[in-house]
C-alpha cells in the first residue's frame, strides 16, 4: 500500500494511486494522483517536465556546505531516501520551486504561490525551507494528542511519516499520510516541532498542500446560511486563489469545509473528481489556486484568520487531519468513497453502522409552550404511529419560557414537569420508546443563574459590550473550569434520567473571541475547539449507548470532526422537502445518509411558506435519518394513517436508506431530482423521483435506476401513497356527488376523513433495462383523471422500489 523505490513514494488504495518523489535538493515533488498505475511504471513520464528555463523565475540554490554522505553509509539506512544527486550540486538553472508540483512548500525560496505555512521562524524571518530527512511506515492510523482523527479499525491501513527540516533554524516538520485502502481515502496532516531555543510564531499552517496539473477543473463548494445550508455551487477554476473558509468559530453554515475539484468532463458517473475535507469543527480554510503555469495548488487546514500560535523550544503543534479522495467514476464515485470512509473510519462506538431510530421531536409542535400532559399526549400519539424515540427539545429546564432566559441552568423546570425529568423519562420508556433530550451546553443567557454566579464564564472583550446572538453569549471553552462545569451538569442529567439520545445545539456564531486564561488571543479559536473536543470526549466516550446528534441552529457544524463524536447531525432547521433536496443533496457529495437528521414537518412550511404534499415531505426525509416534528394531535386521522404507513415502510427499508449505496441521478429535465439507494448486494434498491415544479402538459418522464445487477430481473413498484383532497381545491367538485358549500365546510370535512390513493406503477425488467431508463405513466394534464395518472403537480414525488425477482 505504501512503498518507496526509485526515490518515489507510491501510496495506493484499491482504486487510486498517489505518488511523489524526493528531488535532488530534498523537496517533495508531487507526481501523480488518480487511477491505479502498474507497479513497475516509472515516475518520469508522469512528472511535470523541467526542460526549459522560465523567464523571470527565481532559481533555487541548494546549500553548499553539507558534506556528501558516503554512499556506503546511506545504503545501511534502509529508511532513508537516496537523494537523486549529490547535495553539493551547485544548482540547476531549471529548478524553480514556483513551477514544481510540490507536496509542501516554504517561503522565501522562489515559490510565490499560496504558501502552506507562514511561520515567523526562530531567526526572525519568514524564510523557511523544509528539506527531506527520512521516512517511516507504520501499520494502521496514528492518533493525535488534542484532535480527533480517522481510525483504521480492522481494515488494511498504513501511515507514512516523513521528516523534513529547516536546518538553519532547527525546526522540524513532520508530514503524515494515512492510506485507507478499502475506501480510497488518503488522509494528511502536519506536525511542527521547534528545536530552537528561540520561539517561533505560526501564522498559518495547513494540514496539507498538493499541486496537481489543471484538468479544466470546476471547483464545487457547499455554501449557504441558516435554513439554506450546503447548497452546491460550482464554477470554473480560473487564475488566482479561490478560498472556501469559515470565520464564525465553527465549520459554519456558510461554507462547509469539504470541496471538490472535478474535471470539466465529469458527470455523476464518469470522469475524474477529487474531494477534500477536514476533520475539524472550527474555522477552516480551503483554497484552490490556479497558477500562471496551470498548476492547481490545493490546501486545506485551520483558517489563519485571527490565528497566531507561539511555539517555544521543544513544543509541537499538530494540525487537524485532511481527507482526500479521487474517483474516476464521477461525482457519485467520489461521494461513495467518502460515505464508506465516514461510516467505517470516522463514526465510531455503539452506533457505528447501526440503524437509527425513527424519532419525534416536540420543537415545532410546542416551541417553549408545553407541560407534562401535553408532552405525554404527543408521546402517546407518536407511539401509536410506530415512532421509536421521543425527543424533548428546548424549554425543559431553568426559567426557559422563551429564548431570553435560562440557558446554562440544566435543572428541570418544575412548572412544566412537576414530577421531574427522571419520572418523565420513565413514562416514555414505559410506553416502549427511547427518550432523548436537547441541550445547548456551550451557551448562556445573561438572565440565568449560571451567568449571575459566573459572569466571567461568558466570552467578553474587556472594556466592550459583548455582541449577542439569539439573546445569548458563548461560554469560554478555553477555560478548564467552564469545561468541568459543563461536563458535570450534562452528565448529572444523563446519569440520573435514563437518556438514550442527546441533541447538542450551538445556536449562534462566536464573537468577542477572548479568553482571559490564554495569554495570546491568537490561540483562541483553535483552543475553543480543542476544549469542545475535550468535553465531548469526557461526556460521550464513557456513555457509548447514547445516540448523540449534533446541531448548530440547523447545520452550522456539519463536519467530520463532530462526526468523530456524534453519528448523526441535524442538517438544517429547514424541513421544506424542496429545500431539503438541495441541502441533503449538497451534503450527499461528502457525507453518508446515515449522518443526516431529516424530519417531516408541517405544510405550509414554517420558513418558506411552501405547501408541499405530506408524501413528498416523507419521501425526501426518508433519504436520511427519519424523524417527525409535527403536532400529531392536530393532524387529521387520514393523515395520521398515512404517517403510520410511512413509518412502517421506512422501517422495512431503513438499512437501504441509511447504509445503501447512494447515487444522485442525472434526470432528463431541470424540474426533476432523482436519488437512489441500493443495497450493497445489489438485490434491492429505492429511487426517489421528485418534481420541483410542474410544467403544463408535461411530456414523458423516464426513470433511470442505478447500481442494479444488469443481468438479473427485478420487479419495480411505486410506494402506495395518499393524496389529500385539500390539494385539489375546487377541482374536487367534478367528482363529488354533492355540491360543495360556499364556506368550504363539505370539503374540509371530507378532507379529514378521505384521501385518494396515488397511482401505483408496476414494472418487471432486467437491471440493465432499468438502468437504461424506463418510461413512467403520464402525469395529470388537465383532463380525464384515472387511477393510472401520476398526480405530481408542483413538489410531487414518488418512491420506486426495485426487488430482485426470486427466480431471476
Ligand atoms: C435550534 C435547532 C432547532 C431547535 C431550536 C431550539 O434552532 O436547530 O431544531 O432545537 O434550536 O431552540
Amino acid at each position: 500500500m505504501i512503498t518507496f523505490a526509485d526515490n518515489t513514494f507510491r501510496l495506493s488504495t484499491f482504486e487510486t494511486a498517489y505518488w511523489f518523489r524526493v528531488t535532488q535538493f530534498g523537496h517533495l515533488e508531487h507526481i501523480y494522483y488518480g487511477a491505479p498505475l502498474p507497479d513497475d511504471q516509472s515516475a518520469e513520464p508522469l512528472a511535470l517536465k523541467r526542460t526549459a528555463q522560465i523567464g523571470s523565475s527565481v532559481i533555487y540554490c541548494p546549500k553548499l556546505t553539507a558534506p556528501a554522505e558516503p554512499e556506503a553509509r546511506r545504503r545501511r539506512r534502509p529508511d532513508t531516501a537516496q537523494p537523486a544527486a549529490n547535495v553539493n550540486d551547485p544548482g540547476d538553472d531549471m529548478y524553480s520551486l514556483d513551477v514544481l508540483c510540490l507536496e509542501w512548500s516554504g517561503i522565501g525560496k522562489g515559490d510565490y504561490r499560496n504558501a502552506p505555512a507562514e511561520i515567523k521562524m526562530p531567526d526572525g524571518t519568514f524564510t523557511a525551507d523544509f528539506v527531506y530527512q527520512s521516512y517511516r511506515i507504520n501499520t494502521g492510523s496514528m492518533g493525535m494528542d488534542t484532535l480527533p482523527s480517522a481510525y483504521s479499525g480492522e481494515s488494511n491501513c498504513e501511515t507514512l511519516e516523513i521528516t523534513t527540516r529547516d536546518e538553519s533554524n532547527n525546526v522540524t516538520l513532520l508530514l503524515y499520510y494515512t492510506v485507507f485502502a478499502d475506501t480510497n481515502v488518503i488522509t494528511r496532516r502536519a506536525v511542527l516541532k521547534n528545536g530552537n531555543k528561540k520561539p517561533l510564531t505560526i501564522r498559518k499552517i495547513m494540514s496539507m498542500s498538493v499541486d496537481i496539473p489543471d484538468d479544466g477543473f470546476n471547483l464545487i463548494t457547499l455554501d449557504g446560511g441558516w435554513i439554506k445550508e450546503t447548497n452546491k455551487h460550482d464554477r470554473k477554476l480560473s487564475y488566482g486563489v479561490h478560498v472556501n473558509s469559515s470565520t464564525t468559530g465553527s465549520s459554519s453554515n456558510r461554507h462547509n469545509p469539504g470541496f471538490l475539484l472535478a474535471s470539466s468532463r465529469a458527470t455523476e458517473t464518469q470522469g475524474g473528481v477529487y474531494g477534500f475535507n477536514l476533520v475539524y469543527s472550527g474555522n477552516h480554510y480551503g483554497a484552490a489556486e490556479l497558477s500562471n503555469h496551470d498548476i492547481v495548488r490545493v490546501q486545506i487546514g485551520i483558517n489563519p484568520y485571527c490565528f497566531e500560535w507561539l511555539l517555544n523550544e521543544n513544543e509541537r503543534f499538530e494540525t487537524p487531519e485532511a481527507l482526500m479522495s479521487y474517483s474516476g467514476k464521477g461525482y457519485c464515485g467520489l461521494s461513495q468513497n467518502f460515505h464508506d470512509f465516514i461510516n467505517n473510519h470516522i463514526v465510531r462506538g455503539e452506533w457505528k453502522n447501526r440503524e437509527r431510530p425513527v424519532l419525534l421531536n416536540n420543537w415545532e409542535a410546542h416551541f417553549f409552550k408545553f407541560d407534562r400532559e401535553k408532552l405525554l399526549e404527543l408521546a402517546r400519539s407518536a407511539k401509536n404511529l410506530g415512532i421509536e424515540m421521543f425527543v424533548l427539545d428546548d424549554g425543559w429546564f431553568g426559567e426557559r419560557d422563551n429564548d431570553r432566559a435560562g440557558l446554562g441552568d440544566y435543572s428541570v423546570n418544575r412548572k412544566k414537569l412537576p414530577q421531574g425529568l427522571e419520572e418523565f423519562s420513565g413514562r416514555i420508556h414505559d410506553m416502549g420508546m427511547k427518550f432523548g433530550l436537547w441541550f445547548e451546553p456551550e451557551m448562556v443567557n445573561e438572565d440565568s443563574d449560571l451567568f449571575r454566579a459566573h459572569p466571567s464564564y461568558a466570552l467578553q472583550t474587556p472594556g466592550k459590550q459583548p455582541a449577542r446572538g439569539r439573546n445569548q453569549l458563548v461560554l469560554d471553552l478555553c477555560n478548564p473550569e467552564v469545561r468541568d462545569y459543563i461536563v458535570e451538569n450534562v452528565t448529572g442529567i444523563l446519569d440520573t434520567c435514563n437518556i438514550d439520545y442527546v441533541k447538542w445545539d450551538f445556536n449562534r456564531h462566536i464573537s468577542d473571541a477572548c479568553s482571559p486564561g490564554i495569554t495570546d488571543q491568537g490561540k483562541f479559536f483553535h483552543s475553543y475547539i480543542i476544549g469542545l473536543y475535550d468535553i465531548l470526549n469526557r461526556i460521550f466516550t464513557p456513555r457509548p449507548h447514547i445516540l448523540f446528534e449534533s446541531c448548530g441552529a440547523g447545520g452550522s457544524r456539519f463536519d467530520a470532526g463532530m462526526l468523530c463524536y456524534c453519528p448523526q447531525i441535524w442538517a438544517s432547521d429547514n424541513t421544506d422537502p424542496i429545500e431539503r433536496l438541495k441541502i441533503q443533496g449538497g451534503l450527499s457529495y461528502l457525507y453518508p445518509l446515515s449522518t443526516m437528521g431529516a424530519h417531516v414537518s408541517e405544510a405550509p412550511h414554517q420558513q418558506t411558506l411552501r405547501d408541499t404534499p405530506l408524501a413528498t415531505r416523507f419521501n425526501a426525509a426518508a433519504f436520511g435519518c427519519l424523524g417527525y416534528e409535527l403536532d400529531l394531535n392536530v393532524v387529521s386521522q387520514v393523515k395520521l394513517k398515512e404517517i403510520k404507513e410511512q413509518i412502517a415502510f421506512y422501517k422495512r427499508h431503513r438499512r437501504t436508506f441509511q447504509y445503501g449505496i447512494f447515487w444522485r441521478g442525472e434526470p432528463d429535465k431541470d424540474n426533476k431530482v432523482v436519488w437512489h439507494c441500493v443495497n450493497k448486494d445489489g438485490k434491492a434498491g429505492i429511487s426517489g423521483f421528485f418534481q420541483t415544479q410542474a410544467t403544463a402538459s408535461e411530456g414523458f418522464d423516464r426513470l433511470r435506476m442505478m447500481g442494479l445487477d444488469p443481468k438479473r430481473v427485478y420487479t419495480v413498484t411505486t410506494r402506495q401513497q395518499r393524496l389529500f383532497i385539500e390539494r385539489f381545491g375546487g377541482l374536487i367538485k367534478h367528482v363529488l356527488p354533492v355540491k360543495p358549500s360556499p364556506d368550504g365546510f363539505i370539503l374540509r370535512t371530507i378532507n379529514k376523513r378521505y384521501s385518494l390513493t396515488d397511482c401505483v406503477e408496476k414494472y418487471t425488467a432486467y437491471g440493465e433495462t432499468l438502468m437504461g431508463g424506463i418510461m413512467l405513466n403520464n402525469q395529470f394534464m388537465g383532463s380525464n383523471y384515472n387511477k393510472n395518472t401520476r398526480l405530481l403537480g408542483d413538489f410531487g414525488s414518488n418512491l420506486y422500489i426495485a426487488k430482485l425477482k426470486a427466480d431471476s
